[in-house]
This record gives structure tokens, sequence and C-alpha cells, in this order.
């Protein structure tokens, strides 16, 4: 049944050239990195522009394509771009009108271009340009460059070009927003006089004359003129000429000037001390010197020229020694940078406000400096090691504000500070922090706003390695590591705190109320740790986190009835790279997730790990129904569970209840043997005996009274006794109340099932005799008994002879009450009881 070849072939063309037109009217080839603003067709071997991208395109980069010509309104169907990138096009020929309805367009690029006729009016209709850079255009002057009519443009860069001379044309006093020329690597040799005539009203222009061979500067040519900058490096073959052209500029002031050369364009050989001598007569504010192959050794003198600056930047220079700059320097910032070094150098600048010396190759440990002024030092990136950190000594100020001592060496941690109260940011991270967490170090930095010690090889061990730093808003300290893997309350004084990084810190719990005071926080890097839960509850207090990122993790799930408490004002919460466990006990929190999609990084790619089954699965896709029975099935369980346990439960409680039923089945007929049964304490016994048995069992008529020292049968076990032997067998109940019967725990045991009793047969069989005054209050401990003694027979033992009479008398008159008598004796009670008592 397979087609014949030529059939399929056929197919294929056809689905090949239908491939091909779709291409074609799409934006395809071309990448689109932001739909409908972004096109990205480099390289693409496009010979005219691309006509599928959308007209609402805003930046359009069609470089290495062999355009080779533009012609006119090349780009009139992309009214609002705003950069066009042309380079290394090929292009040679620039028709007329090319850029024409480009009304926004604010960046051209033509870099590159073998350019042999550019039209007058090439650039015409670009009324928004502000940069054109004209790199390497085969440009040999600025006189026939059609751009007189850019009065927009800012920033003009036609460096690599062949033009001779700084001549500028007349035109450029009509671009009165340039402020930026660019003319380096061209062909000017000499500069004169009269050249610069049209740069004399250009104050804010910032020039490059880089690797331009200059050996002529005409003394004066720049006398009274301004520039913002001038950029000389490279540009003299030797020293002698470097110095007399530094004399030529003589006369101007500028606010930035750049000396020096490029790492692979050495022009100068023996550099010569004196060859700054001629920057006395420049008025300079802040000076750059970079790659100076043979920066002097003893550096006596060379600044003498600059000590009116108030910036000097050294760059990529070794720097043998500082020693012997002039006394008088009067300035406020110094950058060593990416300099060569013998030791840390030694300063004392009283005026320096701003000291940079970083990534720097030679110092092996800091030493001490005197700079009383100094706010703002940043000594990173210099594997450098501090014995001591850091404290006024230190540093030879009180003034410091900003101090980074990031990517160095081991940094001991010996002082809190003092005398650098006034620090607002502090940067320690990757060196290693020694004995950051031994004390409050930061105790008094009550002025500190940053706070870094990522990666310090730290471990949090002490609680108040935070304590003073009221007003920090920023806290990072990812990759180091917390006692025990907890993270407990070392945020306390952090009240200002907004942005806190705890990522690659190995954590594993959070303890209780360890935000509870961050009150501000908006941004929380939980990511790369090793949490197993998303603790909801413990993020309560954060009502304003607005991002939180809890990536990389190790959280299978979080108890879905906490996750009501997740901050609220969220925006951003990344929980990607979990292992989400998306079996049905789960649930809730799965629900949650969907319903969180809008603020859940990369939602549709979570993915579950566990169980088994779900396994890559998308966690999106989780569908609840498959759950509803097993719920059933789990409910039905519960229910079952829960009823078995309050029965089991009921059967506890009422156990004496029940056997008491069981009782009265079994003794139910009232073989009444008794005529009461007497509870009492042990410690009464010798008032039953004495006067009560006496009294009740040897009088006339003579009563019966079971007491347990008596008649409960040995080797039973005591509460099946009194229910059985007592109760059953006993008409009614004297309970002999005393002091000692309140306290005695046992006493109140058989008076609770005496209740029992008395609430099953429904007849006041108790007699209350009360055998001393009791206070109320002692009563008042025994609620039920209180209760009871109020309602029920009640008779107070008194000790003297008119009292026991009428005791005895309404105990037997209370006794006697539903007794049947016969005159037989006490013989004969027990059988004629049966029929009136059957009657309860
Ligand atoms: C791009 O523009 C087209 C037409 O103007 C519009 O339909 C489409 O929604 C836009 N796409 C985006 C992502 O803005
Ligand atoms: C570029 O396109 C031309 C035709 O427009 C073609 O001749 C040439 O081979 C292509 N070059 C490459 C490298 O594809
Ligand atoms: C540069 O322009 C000149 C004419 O000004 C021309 O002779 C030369 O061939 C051009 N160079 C290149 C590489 O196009
Ligand atoms: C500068 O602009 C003015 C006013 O538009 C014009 O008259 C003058 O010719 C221009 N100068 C040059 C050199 O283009
Ligand atoms: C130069 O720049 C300053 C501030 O950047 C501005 O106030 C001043 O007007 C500018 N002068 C000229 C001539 O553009
Ligand atoms: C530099 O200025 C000093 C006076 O400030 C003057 O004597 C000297 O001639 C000047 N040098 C040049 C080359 O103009
Ligand atoms: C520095 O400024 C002072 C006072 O303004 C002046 O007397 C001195 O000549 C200047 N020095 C240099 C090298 O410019
Ligand atoms: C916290 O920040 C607020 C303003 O953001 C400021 O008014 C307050 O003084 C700061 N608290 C402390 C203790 O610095
Ligand atoms: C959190 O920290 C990790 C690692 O330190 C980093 O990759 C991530 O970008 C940070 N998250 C946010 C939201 O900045
Ligand atoms: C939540 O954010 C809104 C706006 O971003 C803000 O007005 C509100 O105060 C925030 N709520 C809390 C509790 O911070
Ligand atoms: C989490 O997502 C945020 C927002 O997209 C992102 O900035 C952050 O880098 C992500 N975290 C990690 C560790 O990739």
């Amino acid at each position: 049944m397979t087609p014949p070849p030529r059939r399929l072939a056929g197919t294929l063309i056809l689905a090949m050239a239908f491939l091909a037109c779709v291409r074609a009217d799409g934006w395809e080839p071309c990448v689109q990195v932001v739909p409908n603003i972004t096109y990205v067709c480099m390289e693409l071997n496009l010979s005219k522009v691309p006509s599928g991208i959308p007209s609402s395109a805003k930046h359009l980069d069609l470089s290495f394509n062999p355009l080779r010509v533009l012609a006119r309104r090349s780009f009139s169907s992309f009214p609002e771009l705003q950069v066009l990138d042309l380079s290394r096009c090929e292009i040679q020929d620039i028709k007329d009108d090319a850029f024409w309805g480009l009304d926004y367009l604010s960046t051209l690029i033509l870099t590159g271009n073998p350019i042999q006729n550019l039209a007058p009016g090439t650039f015409s209709g670009l009324l928004s340009l502000q940069k054109l850079v004209a790199v390497e255009i085969n440009l040999s002057s600025l006189e026939n460059f059609p751009i007189r009519h850019l009065r927009t443009l800012k920033e003009l860069n036609i460096a690599h070009n062949l033009i001779h001379s700084l001549k500028l044309p007349e035109y450029f006093s009509n671009l009165s927003n340039l402020g930026y020329l660019d003319l380096s690597n061209n062909k000017i040799q000499e500069i004169h006089h009269k050249d610069l005539h049209v740069l004399h009203d250009k104050p804010n222009l910032s020039l490059d004359l880089s690797l331009n061979p200059i050996d002529f500067i005409q003394p004066g040519a720049f006398d009274k003129m301004r520039l913002q900058g001038l950029t000389l490096r490279s540009n003299f073959d030797s020293a002698h000429v470097m110095k007399t052209c530094i004399y030529g500029l003589t006369g101007l002031e500028v606010h930035q000037l750049v000396l020096g050369e490029f790492k692979n364009e050495r022009y100068v050989q023996e550099f010569d001390k004196s060859a700054l001598e001629g920057l006395c007569n420049l008025t300079i504010s802040e000076f750059r010197l970079a790659y100076l192959d043979d920066f002097p050794k003893n550096i006596n003198g060379f600044f003498k020229c600059l000590v009116n600056a108030s910036a000097v930047s050294l760059a990529n220079l070794y720097i043998q020694s500082l020693e012997g700059l002039p006394n008088d320097l009067q300035w406020q910032s110094l950058e060593l940078v990416k300099c060569k070094v013998n030791q840390f150098p030694m300063l004392e600048l009283p005026s320096l406000k701003r000291y940079v010396f970083t990534a720097n190759r030679g110092a092996i440990s800091f030493s001490e400096f005197e700079l009383k002024n100094l706010e703002f030092l940043d000594l990173s990136r210099n594997g450098m090691s501090f014995k001591g950190c850091c404290s006024q000594r230190d540093m030879g100020t009180t003034s410091l504000k900003y101090l980074d001592l990031s990517f160095n060496d081991v940094v001991t941690m010996s002082s809190n500070f003092l005398g650098l109260e006034l620090l607002e940011h502090l940067d320690f991270q990757h060196s290693t922090l020694k004995q950051a967490s031994e004390f409050s170090v930061f105790l008094s930095l009550s002025k500190l706003l940053y706070l870094d010690i990522s990666y310090t090889h730290t471990e949090v061990a002490f609680h108040g390695i935070f304590s003073g730093l009221v007003s920090l808003q920023v806290l990072k300290m990812a990759g180091n590591s917390f006692k025990g893997n907890a993270l407990s309350g070392i945020f306390t004084d952090l009240t200002n705190l907004t942005f806190l990084d705890l990522s690659m810190c190995q954590l594993e719990y959070v303890s209780q109320g360890v935000f509870d005071s961050l009150l501000k926080l908006q941004f929380l890097n939980m990511s790369h740790n090793k949490f197993i839960s998303l603790d909801a509850f413990s993020f309560k207090p954060l009502h304003t986190l607005q991002i939180l990122d809890f990536s990389f993790n190790k959280i299978v799930s979080s108890n879905g009835q906490e996750l009501q408490h997740f901050p609220s004002n969220l925006t951003v919460l990344n929980l990607t790279q979990n292992p989400f466990d998306c079996s049905c006990k789960h649930q809730s929190f799965l629900q949650w997730i969907k319903d969180q999609r809008q603020l859940l990084v990369d939602a549709k790619n979570l993915e579950c790990v566990m169980p088994p089954d779900m396994e890559g699965k998308l966690v999106l896709s989780f569908s609840n129904t498959t759950c509803q029975i097993t719920k059933v099935i789990i409910i039905v369980t519960v229910v079952s569970v829960a009823v078995v346990s309050v029965i089991v439960g009921l059967v506890y409680k009422f156990y004496f209840h029940l056997m008491l039923l069981a009782g009265c089945k079994r003794y139910g007929r009232g073989e009444n043997i008794y005529d009461a049964f007497v509870i009492y304490s042990s410690q009464d016994e010798d008032w039953v005996r004495n006067e009560l048995v006496k009294n009740l069992e040897e009088g006339v008529p003579p009563f019966r009274l079971c007491l347990h020292y008596r008649d409960f049968i040995p080797g039973v076990a005591i509460a099946a006794n009194i229910i059985q032997e007592g109760f059953h067998k006993s008409r009614k109940v004297i309970v002999v109340v005393s002091r000692h019967f309140i306290q005695s725990r046992w006493c109140i045991f058989e008076y609770e099932i005496a209740q029992t009793w008395q609430f099953l047969s429904s007849r006041s069989g108790i007699i209350f005799v009360v055998l001393q005054k009791l206070e109320k209050s002692l009563l008042r401990q025994q609620v039920e008994l209180y209760r009871l003694l109020s309602r029920n027979t009640y008779l107070e033992w008194e000790d003297n002879v008119l009292g026991r009479h009428i005791f005895w008398r309404r105990l037997r008159k209370a006794l006697m009450d539903g007794k049947a008598w016969t005159l037989e004796g006490t013989a004969g009670v027990e059988n004629s009881q049966q029929e009136t008592t059957a009657l309860t």
C-alpha cells in the first residue's frame, strides 16, 4: 500500500513549496524577540528589507545581510521604528530619502559599510535622530557628510574613517545638542588653531581623538576653550611628542581629561616623568590615566600639575609606590583600578572623600591608613586579608558611609565598627568573615541601610548577630549557613527591612515568629534551600511582601489550611524546581496552586514528582475528581472511626451506670437484704461502729446495715462489691459526711456510685449524717454533694443527751420509711420486704 516514489516526491515538493510560502509571508526567518516590537534578522543573506515584519516594530536589526543599496523610502513600512541596525550590509550606495518616514528613529547604525555614494538627502526625514554611528564607512571628510539638518543629534560616532583634519564644518554650530563626538582612529596628524573655530561654542562637547597619529598641536590652539571631555589615548609615538602636545593644550579648561594608551596599542616606549608638566597650564577637574607602560617608580613631582583636580583615576598601571604625593593635593576622589602594586599603598590625603582601590594585584594584606574625611571606601576584589575590621583606627576616619570589602580574602571581625557609626552601606560578599557570629558585630551601626554578607562562610549561631541594625533596608546573606539548618529569631531589630536574601543557606526549618518584626519586607529570597513544606504560617506577618522566591527547594506540599495566611500582597511567587507530591492528600495545596497561577512563576510548567503514577505530569493538570472517590472512602472510614470512638468513650464514661443497669436486672426483684448501706470515711469508722451500728442494729426495731468492713465478700473487686452488695441489696444509703469524708477521694468515689443508684431507683434514698459542723467553703468544693445535702434528708449529729435523742429518732424515722415490719424480728424482715419493695 506504499505510494509509488514519484507520487511521494511530488507531495514532498508541494509541501515544501507550501512551507516556503508560509515563511515568506510571516516575519520569519527573523527572530521575534519582543512580539510586534523587536525583530532580529541578522546574517540571513537578505538582499532586501523583509516584508512580513509588523509595522509596529520599533527595533530592527538587519546587520550582516547583503543589502548593498538602500533605495528611496526603504523603511517606509516601519513608521514606528526607533532603532535601526544596518552594520556590515555591504551598502555602497544610499539614495535620497532612504530613511524617509522614520520620524521616531533615534538610533541609526551604519557601521562597516563601504559607502561610496551618499546622496545629499540621505538622512532627510529623520526628525528625531539622536545617535548616528557611522564607524568605518570610508568617510574621508566631514564637509559633504549630509548631516547638517540633524538638529536633534546628540552623539556622532565617526571613528575608524579616513578623516585627516579636526577642522569641523560650519554646520556643526547648528547641531546644538551635540554632546559627544568620536573621531578616534582617523588620520588626524596636526591640530591648528584655525581648525577649532567651531569647537569654541561647544562647551558641553566630549571629544575622543584616541588612536589618531597626532604629532603636532599648535600652541594656544585650545586657549580659552572649554570642553566637557577630551580623550587622548594612544596618540603619541614618543614621550617627547606627548610632552609638546600636552603643552599645546595650554589654556584649555576641560572637565575630564583622559590620557594613556590601549592594552594592545603601545606607542610610547620610554616614558618621561616630566611628560605631564604641561598640564599645569590646563584646568582639569577629573583626570584619568590608563595603560601607561612606563609609569614612574618615584612619583615625586609627577602629579604636581594635578593638585587642583578633584578626581583622579589610575587604571592598568604598575604603581610601585604612592609615596611622594604633593601635600597640597585637593583630590576628593581617587581610583586605582586593575593596577599592579607591591603592597597596599600608604596614603595620607586629608581632602579625600572617595577612595576606590579595586581589582588590583599585589596587595596581600590591608594596612591602616589615615584619611580623615573619607566617606566612600571601595577595597573590593583585591584578594587582600584584613587582620582587624573594622573601626575608626583602621580607616583613620569617622565620616565613612560606604564600605566595600567584598571579594577579598579573610576579614577578621575584631571590633564592632567603633567610630564608624555613620556607615550606610556595607559589603563583605565573597570574602571570608571570621568571628562575625560571635558577638553583636553591627551593634553600633544604627544608620546602616545596606548589608551584604553573602557567601562569607558565616555560620549563624548567635541570635544577636544583627542587633542594632534598626535602619537596615537590604540584607543579603545568601550562601551562608545556620546552626541546625534552622532559621531562628535573628531579625528582631530589623523593623525597616524591605529586602532579604536567604538563598543557598541549606535551611530546613523556620522557627516560630522569625518574621514577626519584618513588617516592611517586600522581597524575600529563600531559593536553593532544603525546605520540605511551604510553611505559610511563618509568612503571616509579612503583609507587605511582594516577591517570594522559593524555587529549588524540596517542597513536597503545604498544609492546606494554613495557606489562607499567605501574604495577600504577593505579586510574584517562584515555586519552580520543587518535587511536588500530587497525591490526593495534598489536594487543597494543589488546588491553591491552580488558584494562584497568576502570581506563580512559570506555573504552567510546574511538574509533579510523586506519586509514581503522576511523575512528570503537570501540576496544573491535577484533577480533583480523581480524589472524589477516594474522598468518599476516607469520609466513611473517618465517620466509622468517630462513631466507634464515641461509643467506646460513652461505654467507658458510663461503665458503672451500665454495670448498674446489668446489676438492676440481676437484682431487679429488689432483694433488699439490708436496710441501709453506709458510706463513710475510714477515719470515721469508730463513730460508725460505736454509735451507728450499736444504735440501729441493736435498737428496736433493729435495722440491718451493710458495712464494707464486715459484709463485703473478700476477693471480689471493690467496685463490683459496692454495686452488688451495697446498693442492690440495700434500701437506703446513709452517707456519713465529715471533714474526712470530703477530703477522702475514696469516699467521693463511693458517693458518686450512690448517686447513680439514686438516679436509677429514682427515690430519695440518701440520708446524710453530718458529723461535724462543716464550713460552707469546704462543702462547696463538692458542688454535687452540697446540692444533694440541701435536697435530701440531712441530719446533724450532736454529741449531747438531748441532741443524741433527737438524732436517733429522726434517723430511725427516715430508715423506717418504706420498711415493712413483722414482729418476728430481723429474720422475717428479709422475706416480707420482697413484696413491698417490688413496687419500686
Ligand atoms: C501584534 O499586532 C497585531 C496587529 O496589530 C495584533 O493583532 C497582535 O495582538 C499584536 N500582538 C501582540 C503580542 O501585541
Ligand atoms: C545568498 O543568496 C544568494 C541569492 O540571493 C545566493 O546566490 C547565495 O548563494 C546565498 N548565499 C548563501 C551563503 O546562502
Ligand atoms: C573608499 O572611498 C574611495 C573614494 O573616496 C574609494 O576609492 C575606495 O575604493 C573606497 N574604499 C572602499 C573599501 O570601498
Ligand atoms: C544654521 O541654521 C540656520 C537656521 O536654520 C541657517 O540659516 C544656517 O544656514 C545654518 N548654518 C549652516 C552652516 O548650515
Ligand atoms: C551644558 O550642559 C549643562 C548641564 O548639563 C546645561 O545646563 C547647559 O545648558 C549646557 N550648555 C550648552 C551650551 O548646551
Ligand atoms: C604655562 O603657563 C605658565 C604660567 O602659568 C607660563 O609661564 C608658560 O609659558 C606656559 N606654557 C606654555 C607652553 O604656554
Ligand atoms: C591650583 O589652584 C590654586 C588656587 O586656585 C592656584 O594658585 C594654583 O596655581 C593652581 N595650581 C595648578 C597646578 O593649577
Ligand atoms: C524606618 O524607615 C522610616 C522611613 O522609611 C524612617 O522614618 C524611620 O526612621 C526608620 N526607622 C529607623 C529605626 O530608622
Ligand atoms: C534568588 O536567589 C537565587 C540564587 O541566589 C537567584 O538565582 C535568584 O535570581 C534570586 N531570585 C530573585 C527573584 O531575585
Ligand atoms: C498592598 O499593596 C497595595 C498597593 O501595592 C498597598 O496600597 C497596600 O498598602 C498593601 N497592603 C499592605 C498590607 O501593605
Ligand atoms: C524565580 O522567578 C523570578 C521571577 O521570574 C526570577 O527573577 C528568579 O530568578 C527565579 N529564581 C530562580 C532561582 O531562578
